[in-house]
């Protein structure tokens, strides 16, 4: 195989094209026409000397020598991570990359984490990434990105997870909503109708884990990937919901929410800071997890 041929950006393309499944959505991620995206998967395929795709119907797959480029893809960006990391170690980590995927609830808090992170080392480069559960544990899976944050860390893959912050759920209701005071139970609650997060992300896993275990159901009226608009449509009276504490605002009454006092809320899943156990990180990426971990304590969500 004609390996001088090969270059780094062909190598990327390839990557791209083979995590997003797609000509197109490769070409607009990567800000590339189409043609160019094919050219380069074209010059590669003949480098390999094999098919790397295989098209069946509007889908592409990746075939058996596809997959193991993918697979060698991975390895050199780790040694090519090692080799960075070498250099800013040599610099003192004044340059480099930090790759970070979140859930879409640890928005709340982490990019400010990250912006204080940005100001000490300008010239570390940031790619942040936030979907829902189920998406972060592909990108984990597929090593994609140096640190994962999230609630639940994967028990089918082999990671290293580190909590280090609090992720209380507590049940939120339309201030306007005549309740009795005092401590509720959910299966009273259970006659009003309920908005909550999407299957797949780790804010419904925690909820359905907890009904679940305490043997309830609830009235789901509409699940959704929002938790912005879960939590405006809680206060236009639509129904009750299940939030991270994180999702509402220091005074959640201005904004038409109460915070109900229920018994066995909130519940409690702390965030944790997760990479793949045989994953080499980069220095920028070392030094952001020390950062997380010893920015802010458990007992203090939302510091
Ligand atoms: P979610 O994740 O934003 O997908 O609900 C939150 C979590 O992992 O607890």
């Amino acid at each position: 195989m004609p390996r001088r041929h090969l270059t780094f950006r062909q190598l990327e393309t390839f990557v791209t094209v083979a995590r997003l499944g797609s000509f197109s959505r490769a070409a607009e991620a990567l800000h590339l026409t189409q043609p160019a995206v094919s050219i380069q998967v074209r010059q590669i395929t003949e480098s390999v000397g094999l098919p790397l795709f295989e098209q069946t119907g509007r889908e592409i797959r990746l075939t058996a020598a596809g997959q193991e480029l993918l697979r060698t893809a991975r390895e050199l960006d780790d040694s090519w991570n090692r080799f960075e990391s070498a250099v800013d170690a040599l610099q003192g980590l004044k340059r480099g990359r930090l790759r970070v995927a979140l859930v879409t609830t640890a928005k709340y808090f982490l990019p400010r984490m990250l912006g204080a992170f940005c100001q000490r080392y300008p010239d570390i480069d940031i790619e942040l990434e936030v979907a829902n559960r189920a998406r972060i544990v592909e990108r984990l899976r597929a090593n994609e990105d140096d640190l994962y944050i999230m609630s639940f860390p994967p028990e089918e893959l082999d990671v290293v997870a580190t909590p280090f912050l609090d992720n209380p759920l507590v049940v939120v209701a339309p201030a306007s909503l005549p309740l009795p005071a005092g401590p509720l139970s959910l299966a009273d609650l259970a006659v009003h109708p309920f908005l909550l997060r999407e299957a797949g992300s780790g804010t419904r896993k925690a909820i359905d884990r907890h009904l679940a275990a305490s043997g309830l159901s609830l009235k789901v009226k509409l699940a959704l990937g929002s938790n912005e608009a879960i939590r405006d449509l809680v206060a236009s009276g639509m129904g009750l919901s299940i939030l991270s504490r994180h999702v509402l605002d220091d005074h959640p009454e201005q904004e038409g929410l109460r915070i109900l006092d229920v018994v066995g809320f909130p519940l409690q899943q702390p965030w944790s800071v997760v990479h793949l156990r045989q994953k080499i990180l980069p220095l920028p990426a070392h030094a952001f997890m020390n950062e997380l971990l010893s920015a802010v304590s458990p007992a203090n969500p939302g510091e």
